[in-house]
Parts: structure tokens; sequence; C-alpha cells
């Protein structure tokens, strides 16, 4: 019942465009609305740090990239959606991470060599031009996942080896300093279509062949009339093998919409009436957002308040995470029990389960300590026994089931060093 985080980051080093939108931000918003699903979306500026020395461009597109998701339908009251420079746990958790990670993973990675190949076929040192920020790129992506426990993370078939550098980070951490993090998987949706561009290659930043998702309407008409067609004449038939006209077409229009068009490439349509055709479509599914859009873009501030509110609701997760990672490597008050040392004078009194039903029929429990005060609070159960196994997974596993079953545990919860004292005060305590 504890339900699947997804969580995935856009840099903020350009202009959404048309395969931006089906290829990313279309299928996440619908996957958002879900029921049983928590997303977890952001705007990786510091990323865009390592490709980006302008900062009216990084600032500019971080503005366009958070427009275009809050147009396109991203409610921000149901997910998270936060600027990552806004939780400063990130950067502190790379370090973390930076201290598990083996260098020669990192010197595997694809960006990072390929810079290197770049250099070495141009008889150039290796590394000329290579920042240190390219090569702990995967790091710091590994720290957007893993601070929020994130399950599947949605990405591009070319971001499928982060995420897997991010699982070995998970387990390295995990295997050290106990269970921690959840390994992350990542989502790749096999249905949704790579969109070709203007050129018919696939649409993409780097070869210039975009149109930009929210380019004004007569913008967007020009730029749909300057897609690559064939030379066939007006009543000759086209095909729709290769067209990226007719696959443009298709990612926006229905199964029964597609198979009309398909009959009319059969008819003969002559290219501009097909345009034509295209241009309204992708209208039609646009023009609704595109107002949104240029409102919001013209009123930045809006924009900045959803940030700020989506980076409090991260912080609430990241900020106690944070401090039991802290706890876990060693960074801690010298004065708390260290786990090594001789043991703590005097048991604290014994700390209790509690179990109960609420008036809503759910099932809770919560952890006080002998004077009653609560030190952990459940969510709600829909049976008794869901309640049980996850104070028997707190029993067996302390602290560390806490990261696992935070879904299901109240926000507001007792320090780290009070859970600890309370759980081995707890009779029988198995650990
Ligand atoms: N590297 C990703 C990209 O270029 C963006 C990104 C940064 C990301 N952090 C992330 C994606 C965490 C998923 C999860 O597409």
């Amino acid at each position: 019942m504890s339900s699947v985080r997804f969580l995935t980051g856009i840099t903020t080093s350009g202009t959404p465009h048309l395969g931006n939108y089906v290829g990313s931000i279309r299928p996440a918003v619908a996957a958002s609305l879900r029921p049983g699903v928590e997303s977890y979306y952001f705007l990786a500026d510091y990323h865009a740090l390592i490709k980006i020395d302008e900062p009216a461009r990084i600032q500019r597109s971080t503005l366009e990239i958070a427009a275009s998701w809050l147009a396109a339908g991203l409610d921000p009251d149901r997910v998270v959606f936060y600027r990552q420079s806004d939780v400063p746990e990130i950067p502190e958790l790379t370090w973390f991470l930076t201290c598990v990670t083996g260098k020669g993973i990192l010197n595997r990675a694809h960006a990072y060599k390929a810079s290197v190949d770049k250099n070495l076929a141009a008889e150039q040192d290796p590394d000329a031009d290579v920042t240190a920020g390219l090569f702990m790129y995967p790091v710091l992506m590994g720290a957007d996942i893993l601070m929020f426990n994130a399950h599947h993370v949605p990405v591009g078939r070319d971001q499928i080896q982060h995420i897997e550098m991010a699982r070995d980070m998970a387990h390295s951490f995990n295997h050290r300093y106990g269970e921690h993090f959840v390994a992350p998987l990542a989502a790749i949706e096999e249905s949704v279509a790579t969109l070709p561009g203007l050129d018919g290659r696939k649409m993409s930043k780097s070869y210039d062949n975009t149109i930009p998702l929210f380019a004004p309407r007569a913008e967007l008409k020009k730029l749909i009339a300057g897609i690559k067609t064939d030379s066939r004449a007006p009543g000759e038939p086209k095909s729709t093998e290769g067209s990226a006209l007719f696959q443009i077409y298709q990612a926006f229009a229905s199964a029964e919409e597609t198979t009309a068009f398909a009959q009319e490439f059969a008819n003969g349509i002559a290219w501009g009436a097909a345009k034509e055709q295209l241009f309204e479509r992708i209208d039609r599914e646009i023009a609704p957002m595109r107002a949104r859009y240029e409102h919001l873009m013209a009123h930045p501030q809006e924009v900045e308040a959803m940030l700020h509110a989506g980076a409090a609701k991260a912080r609430a997760v990241a900020t106690p995470f944070m401090a039991r990672l802290r706890q876990a490597v060693g960074l801690r008050s010298l004065v708390a029990s260290s786990g090594a040392g001789p043991a703590k004078a005097g048991k604290v009194a014994a700390a209790s389960f509690k179990q109960y039903r609420e008036k809503d029929g759910q099932f809770y429990f919560k952890l006080v300590d002998a004077k009653g005060a609560v030190l952990l609070q459940s969510l709600a159960f829909e049976s008794p026994k869901h309640a049980g196994l996850a104070i028997a997974q707190i029993k067996q596993d302390g602290l560390s089931a806490l990261a696992t079953l935070r879904g299901q545990l109240a926000q507001e919860q007792a320090s780290p060093e009070a859970l600890q004292a309370a759980l081995d005060s707890l009779p029988g305590d198995p650990a």
C-alpha cells in the first residue's frame, strides 16, 4: 500500500520542443495523475552548470521549462515539483556518494568517455577541456535520485547507464552504513515515439531541427511548412513510411485520425495540404496550453512561488533524511552514543508501539516514549495486519526501515537519536 515513487529531472539548458513534449512532458504528466504514484519532477539546474556558463540562459531555460510543464498540466499540488538548487541537501548527499563511488566507474561514464575519445582522436590531452563537473555528473544525478528514494526513474535510453550507477551507489552506501537507500530502476517508455525533427532525424537541439513547443501560432505554422518531404506532386500517392510529417501527426492524433490521414496520403494529398492538417492537429492540442504558458512566462513570480512551495515539500523529506544519513556515516553529535564506544549509562525507560483504529475506519500505529510522547506516527493502513507488518519491520530493521516505510509515516518524527534510543529500549529488542 506504500506508493511507488517516480522521479525525473530536466536539465535547464534549452527551450522545450515538441520532441520533449511527446517523449517526456506528456507521458510524465499523464503518469503523475495515476493513483498510487508519488511523483518528483525537478529542474536540474546544477546539471545545467556543467554545460552552460551563460547565467541569463540558465535562468531563462529554468523559467521556460517550469512554465512548459505547468502549462502541460502538471499539478504542483499532486506532485513534488522543485528546482534542484533549492534543495541544498542534494549537493551534500553528492559528497557522501562521491566517497562511496569508485573513480573507475566514473571513468566509464559515456559522456565523459566521449569527451576523452574526442580529445584522443584530436591527439590532445585526454582530459583537455573536461571539467570535474562533467566527470562528477553521474554522482550528482545519483544524489538527485537517492535523496528521495525513488523506485522508478523515467528517462531516455541515453540515461540508463546513469541509473545503473545510482543503483551501484545505493548498494555501496547501504553495504557500508546499513539499508538507507532504495536501488532505483530506469523506466523506459517503450510506447512513446521519438519524434523526428524538421530534417527527419530525431528532433534534438544538437541537430538544430526542433519545433519549440510553445512557438506562437504563426511561427508554428511556418516551421511545420519547413518539414522535409519528398518531391511527389499533388495527386501522386505518398508513402507514410519514413515520412517525418506522418510520424509527427501520429504522435498527436488518435488511431482513427491516423488511419484517415494515411488514407489521404494514399489518395495523393498535396504536401501543402498535409502540412496544413498537421499544423491544425498540433495546434488543437497545444493552443490551450500555450495561453497558460504565455501567462506564466509573463508572471515569473507565480512560477517562482510554485517552485518554492515545491522545494519546501522536497526538503520536508530531504532534511530529516539527510540528518539520518549524517548520523549513519558518523557526522554526529559527540555526545550521542557512537554505537561503538562504551555502553550508555542507564537504559531509557521503555518505549512502546501503540496500534489503534481511527474514526475514519483505518488502522494506525505510533511509537511513544515512556511518558507517552509520540516519537513516530504512521499514516493510515487498510488493515491491522498491514500496520502490524510495518511495526515488525521497524522492530527488525531499526531506523533503516523508516526509509522503506516513509510513504506510510507522518513526516513529523523525533530525531534519529531519540528514535534509536526508543527502539533500543523496546522490550525484547532484537537488535
Ligand atoms: N541527466 C538527465 C538528462 O540529461 C537529467 C537529470 C538530472 C535527471 N538528474 C536526474 C534525470 C535525475 C533523472 C533523474 O536527461
